[in-house]
């Protein structure tokens, strides 16, 4: 089976890229299940039922967010739908839920989100989120969206899970690394699988606007950029009765 897994949309401009090209690339690899960080997917960032909408109208099953997960305090609702998650590793109180078991029939995938701890906000231990999540599984399919800035992070939590999920990929820093293996002969692992949205950008806001902020520490209000997307992901290929990932290709779609 192949599960395609889409790095953070952003922004009208990445919602309407991912709804012209997402079926084709769905049809060209005979993909099964597809999952897409939507974190940013409202103009201005996080997401919006509006945003959700057009991400499951593109073709997703499931969104996964991260960081900007409530951003949108007026669209918080969209976290009772199943098939939306935000990081299992905000407390219990917080709307919606960090995995979701997506039944397709024959098979059974689990979709895990998680946000790591450096250079973000201090949540639950994320390591020890995933085991007590691992403990209520019974699908050997089990893929995990790990919102991290940090490499070091990532590839750590990648190892720890190695041999009891199917696949780790990395979202949030936008930019898609080029170390997609097979960890312990049993999990797909790539650090960040990268954006969908505006390429000659910064992570999707206008360069200038970034530019200023970075260069001149002058308040800013973030603006996406406009121009050419790409669309970042990855394949994973799987063996459903055993949960084994026998291949994860990285996919950038210009
Ligand atoms: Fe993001
Ligand atoms: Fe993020």
């Amino acid at each position: 089976m192949k599960l395609l897994f889409i790095g953070d949309v952003v922004g009208d401009v990445g919602c309407q890229f991912l709804q012209d090209r997402l079926r084709a690339v769905k049809r060209e690899h005979g993909i099964d299940v597809t999952v897409v960080n939507g974190e940013n997917a409202a103009d201005g960032n996080g997401i919006t039922a509006y945003a959700a909408r057009r991400i499951f109208e593109a073709g997703a099953d499931v969104i996964t967010t991260g960081n900007h997960a409530f951003q949108r305090r007026t669209d918080l609702h969209i976290y009772e739908d199943e098939n939306i998650l935000r990081p299992a590793n905000y407390g219990e109180a917080c709307p919606g839920r960090g995995v979701t078991v997506f039944d397709m029939g024959s098979t059974q995938v689990a979709i895990v989100n998680l946000q790591g701890l450096l250079y973000l906000d201090m949540l639950e231990n994320p390591f020890d989120c995933a085991d007590a999540i691992l403990e209520t599984l019974d699908t050997p399919n089990i893929f995990v969206d790990f919102h991290a800035e940090a490499t070091s992070e990532k590839r750590a939590l990648g190892h720890y899970l190695a041999g009891r999920v199917t696949a780790v990929m990395g979202t949030h820093t936008h930019v898609p690394t080029a170390d997609a293996c097979i960890l312990a002969g049993h999990t797909g692992y790539i650090t960040d699988v990268g954006m969908t949205g505006v390429e000659d950008s910064v992570l999707g806001v206008d360069k200038q606007i970034a530019i200023d902020r970075m260069h001149l520490h002058v308040p800013v209000r973030f603006a996406e950029a406009k121009g050419a997307c790409w669309m970042c992901g990855v394949i994973v290929e799987f063996e459903k009765k055993c949960g084994i990932c026998t291949n994860i290709t990285p996919l950038i779609l210009r």
